[in-house]
């Protein structure tokens, strides 16, 4: 096992009408003056943000709107809520929402916290985040995992880029989980957010054998858990228990706790990035398509690794151990297949793509071939053009 240090502060409280405890959060929290981020249509239509308010203006807390945030959310929107933030002195971003929500949230509590400082300057890494506001989530999809992880991901669309930043100040203060606020979700993207979790969770356990048995154990629990689960929410969205496990899956799978001792690899995500910032797909639909592909790369470096894999979570026994790391990859994307996950470029919806464009997809992947992904099978630039050329049918 590798040094760690885990401290994930945020404030759980899940269970059914959970929502209406937010305002008194907030005022345990401090806050005077609440900027509520919100998204397209789905919290308004559902009532939640109308209990949402009503629960702030019971504890006597201001509050300030910001709505309209998209999937793949914008940097140009989250600079606009920076601007409103700072002039109506709010002293705490409250989303409303998913990962997009929760991650234009994170991103407007470091802005207003630096007035002047420039978003993406921070994003890249130009700018130090010495200090933000604090953020409080009520969660209305089980995917990103954004309610309780320190990284949020913003695309800047002038240059076509997909970024994400991880610091401890993206640590929201509480999530509010209430699993009945997701049955309203379209059936795909349950799916989407099935896929990322289990993403979450594939990209810190394909990584070189760190004799690691506790944290093996937890992520493949959580792996039975969310495959398990997943069918059953495909089919019936309005399954509580269901809904729950994959929602407790969800925060579990990408607040560290399914990776301590070991690296961290989230090489599918930057090939999925790559997609999100220029077809604008969901984000976990992106990894869907490319996780299958990667696999078939880089098994053949650590077939014991995928063999564990195929015997923990999807109970494949054979003496083969090449044949069941094989079938575990098969299994794997037969399953995304199952809860209705794209496998391929064209089922992503973005149609097979021209030589040049996989080329391009791989140089934004690697940032221009000056980063190496994986640590199975290092990828450079090149490799990864390779493994988009077998996704693109
Ligand atoms: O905008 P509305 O109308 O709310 O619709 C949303 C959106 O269209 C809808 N939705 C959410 N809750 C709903 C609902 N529709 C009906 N009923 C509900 N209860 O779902 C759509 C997707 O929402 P989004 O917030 O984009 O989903 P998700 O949670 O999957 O977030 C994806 C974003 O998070 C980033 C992704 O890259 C992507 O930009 N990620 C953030 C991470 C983090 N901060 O730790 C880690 C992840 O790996 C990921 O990269
Ligand atoms: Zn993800």
């Amino acid at each position: 096992m590798e040094k760690f240090n885990y401290y994930v502060p945020t404030k759980i409280i899940f269970g059914k009408d959970t929502e209406f405890w937010t305002g008194t959060e907030l005022r345990k929290s401090g806050a005077k003056k609440v900027l509520i981020v919100y998204g397209g249509k789905s919290a308004q239509e559902s009532g939640l943000l109308d209990r949402i308010k009503k629960s702030l203006e019971e504890e006597k807390i201001l509050y300030a709107e910001w709505g309209g945030v998209k999937p793949n959310p914008r940097l140009s929107h989250a600079e606009a809520g920076t601007e409103l933030a700072i002039r109506e002195n709010v002293d705490f971003v409250l989303a409303v929402g998913g990962g997009s929500v929760i991650d234009t949230a994170k991103a407007i509590s470091h802005g207003a916290a630096n007035a002047g400082t420039k978003l993406w300057d921070i994003w890249t890494g130009k700018a130090r985040l010495e200090k933000s506001l604090p953020v409080g989530a009520v969660l209305t999809i089980a995917a990103a995992g954004s309610e309780t992880s320190d990284s949020a991901v913003l695309t800047n669309t002038e240059i076509g880029k997909k970024a994400g930043l991880s610091t401890s100040f993206n640590r929201p203060v509480f999530a509010i989980m209430n699993p009945e606020l997701t049955y309203t979700l379209p059936k795909y993207q349950i799916a989407c957010g099935i896929a990322d979790i289990m993403m979450h969770t594939l990209e810190r356990y394909f990584i070189p054998d760190q004799k690691n048995q506790m944290t093996d154990e937890i992520a493949e629990g959580l792996l039975r858990t969310v495959i398990a689960n997943g069918r059953t929410a495909v089919k019936n969205p309005r399954d509580y228990d269901a809904m729950s496990e994959i929602m407790w899956c969800g925060s579990l799978s990408h607040n560290d706790l399914t990776g301590l001792g070991r690296k961290k690899d989230f090489s599918v995500h930057k090939l999925g990035h790559a997609l999100g910032a220029r077809f604008d797909c969901a984000h976990g639909a992106s990894l869907a398509a490319v996780w299958g592909a990667w696999a078939e790369y880089v098994y053949q470096n650590d077939i014991d690794r995928f063999y564990h894999y195929g015997e923990k979570v999807w109970g494949l026994c054979t003496e083969d151990k090449e044949q069941t790391a094989r079938q575990a990859i098969r299994h794997t994307v037969d399953y995304f297949r199952e809860i209705g996950m794209p496998t391929n470029l064209t089922e992503l919806g973005i149609g097979v793509q021209e030589d040049a464009v996989l080329k391009e997809l791989a140089m934004d992947a690697t940032k221009e071939d000056t980063v190496a992904l994986s640590f199975i099978r290092k990828l450079k630039a090149e490799d990864v053009y390779q493994i988009f050329k077998t996704a693109n049918k």
